[in-house]
């Protein structure tokens, strides 16, 4: 597995949280991390594409992406060699693992290539301090003819209020802060970098997908 330079302390404080949580993560994270199954069956996968994840976690999305869409190749970046132990564990030889920083990785040096036909963001944003940065990162990384998926808290306006305000408590104990203004912010990339974009809200805006293409 490679390893690429990353912020140590970022890193650290996602090896805490998931040290004891991996265990359980998969089990738990069915119960409120909404949307991601559905990203995985947009992502109209071809053999022989490659799909990159930032913020692969427990390696749980690329095991089903290799399932759902037979002959790609997968590749998972994380932060946490904490999560990764679960990655490796899960995807043993059908994939290839780096630990690394989604905001400025070197994908060639890790992944031996620089383009992917398809980048992945599932539920990493909300706990990437430099979120604008990552998101950039992940639309440079695009293949031509590639998409970004992200999918992401939304803005859950769906909710009462005051369920609202404690989903937000308590996410932040985990260090999750929703990116509310993640289509703004896709928009503007969306035009820097020449992307069509595509938003969509799911059900009482609890999650948001956002699909950038090249
Ligand atoms: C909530 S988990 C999501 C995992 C997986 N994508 C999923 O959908 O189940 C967030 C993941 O992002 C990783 N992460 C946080 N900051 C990161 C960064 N700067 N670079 C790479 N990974 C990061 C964490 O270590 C964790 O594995």
């Amino acid at each position: 597995m490679a390893t690429a330079p990353h912020r140590p302390d970022h890193g650290a404080l996602m090896d805490q949280v998931y040290r004891g949580q991996r265990h359980i993560y998969d089990l738990t994270r069915k119960y409120y991390l909404f949307g991601r199954d559905r990203l995985i069956r947009e992502l109209d996968g071809r053999p022989g594409m490659a799909a990159l994840e930032l913020g692969c976690g427990t390696g749980r999305n690329l095991r089903l992406i290799s399932s759902s869409w037979p002959g790609m190749h997968c590749f998972g970046l994380d932060i946490s060699s904490e999560m990764l132990k679960n990655a490796r564990k899960r995807l043993g030889t059908t994939g290839t693992l780096a630990l690394g920083d989604a905001t400025s990785f070197d994908a060639p040096a890790l992944f031996g290539r620089a383009g992917f036909d398809r980048v992945v963001l599932s539920y990493a944003l909300s706990m990437i301090p430099d979120w604008q940065a990552a998101l950039t990162r992940a639309g440079a990384a695009l293949a031509p003819g590639g998409s970004l998926h992200v999918v992401d808290f939304g803005d859950c306006d769906g909710l009462p209020a005051p369920l609202r305000r404690l989903l937000d408590a308590w996410l932040a104990r985990f260090h999750v802060s929703p990116r509310r203004d993640l289509p703004e912010v896709a928009e503007r990339l969306a035009r820097a970098q020449g992307l069509r974009m595509h938003v969509l809200r799911g059900p009482l805006g609890y999650y948001q997908l956002v699909r950038l293409t090249r």
